[in-house]
């Protein structure tokens, strides 16, 4: 079996039209009519990562510039690096002014993605931008969270909410591209495996298919390890996920600890989100485990703002060790 690795399946498996869009039949509909119109708003798609925004917006490109103007009318830009957000804005004024200077009719899209980590000042800039350019030039702003855009840009644009994909669509789609690429997944551990790449995504089916592309690429798949798998994403794999189960359900901290010290490659993200998996298995009450669930952000808080990862999540279990019912 020959396997062509070097294309990333999430581009090679990318929507090419807008049937293809799985789960955003709201969006999609709406869209339909809007482009079809042919006198598309601006718009802003919202909504976690890897659920289909991005291949929208290139649906809709493809779909209103044919041919050659594809390349000549389509802007791309990524917002998320704010120390170029000075040539980002150079980039998209010059864009938007060719029309105006040579006079051109045709249509122009541009698409920015991650518009919610840019600065509210440039904000205002942009939105200037989009206010004095012509009718003919039409913006499609990306965001995971719309809050972080302000409210004169939003109130010019027709807002679009993508939502999560449930885990039966993500995993339909894995299995579609299992298929495609006549991937050979062991019989008795295919529905684990599966499972595994689902929980590993969080439900950003970008992360499924790449983690999916690289168990291939590292040769994970024939004898099928699961835990190597959970490993190379940055999660703990099962049998230690285990052994700290046990430590826990001892009450036994020294041990927990001890466990925690020998994972390599830890990433508290990650572990968190096992944690939460565990929580319902331990004998803790409703109300502490409310409480608990205020100390795991507490503690990712802090961990985003720099402070020590193994402290915390430490701290994190003596927690939970402290509110299991004695
Ligand atoms: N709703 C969807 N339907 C079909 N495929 C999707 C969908 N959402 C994401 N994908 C897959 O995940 C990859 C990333 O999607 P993308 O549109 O870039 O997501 P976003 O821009 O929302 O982060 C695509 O290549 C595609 O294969
Ligand atoms: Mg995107």
């Amino acid at each position: 079996m020959t396997l062509n690795l070097d294309v990333p399946w999430v581009e090679k498996y990318r929507p090419k039209d807008f049937d293809d869009i799985v789960s955003q039949n709201i969006v999609i509909n709406n869209l339909k009519d809007f482009v079809m119109s042919g006198n598309m708003p601006h718009m802003i798609f919202t909504g976690p990562a890897g659920t289909g925004k991005t291949s929208t917006a290139l649906i809709i490109a493809k779909s209103l510039l044919k041919g050659d103007h594809y390349y000549r009318d389509l802007l791309e830009l990524n917002a998320s690096d704010t120390v170029r957000m000075g040539y980002v804005r150079g980039v998209i004024k010059d864009f938007v002014n060719q029309n105006m200077i040579i006079g051109e009719k045709s249509l122009k899209i541009v698409i920015l993605d991650e518009a919610d980590n840019i600065p509210n000042q440039v904000q205002q800039a942009l939105r200037r931008i989009i206010e004095k350019t012509s009718n003919q030039v039409k913006f499609i702003l990306m965001c995971n969270y719309i809050n972080r855009i302000i409210d004169p840009i939003i109130s010019r644009c027709a807002v679009f909410r993508f939502v999560s994909l449930s885990k039966e669509m993500i995993i339909e789609r894995l299995k579609y591209i299992t298929k495609q690429e006549k991937l050979k997944i062991p019989g008795k551990s295919s529905e684990d495996f599966f499972e595994t790449l689902f929980f590993i995504s969080g439900g950003d089916l970008r992360k499924a298919i790449n983690t999916l592309q690289s168990a291939v690429a590292l040769e994970l798949l024939e004898n099928l390890d699961i835990n190597e798998i959970l490993k190379i994403s940055g999660f703990v794999d099962k049998p230690t996920l285990n052994d700290l189960f046990e430590a826990i359900l001892a009450m036994d901290f020294i041990r927990t600890k001890e466990i925690l010290i020998e994972v390599e490659n830890f990433d508290s993200r990650n572990f968190i989100r096992q944690i939460i998996g565990l929580l319902p298995k331990l004998k803790i009450e409703q109300k502490e485990i409310i409480y608990l669930y205020n100390f795991l952000g507490k503690i990712d808080y802090r961990i985003s703002q720099g402070a020590d990862e193994h402290i915390q999540i430490l701290a994190l279990m003596a927690e939970i060790i402290n509110k299991m019912s004695k």
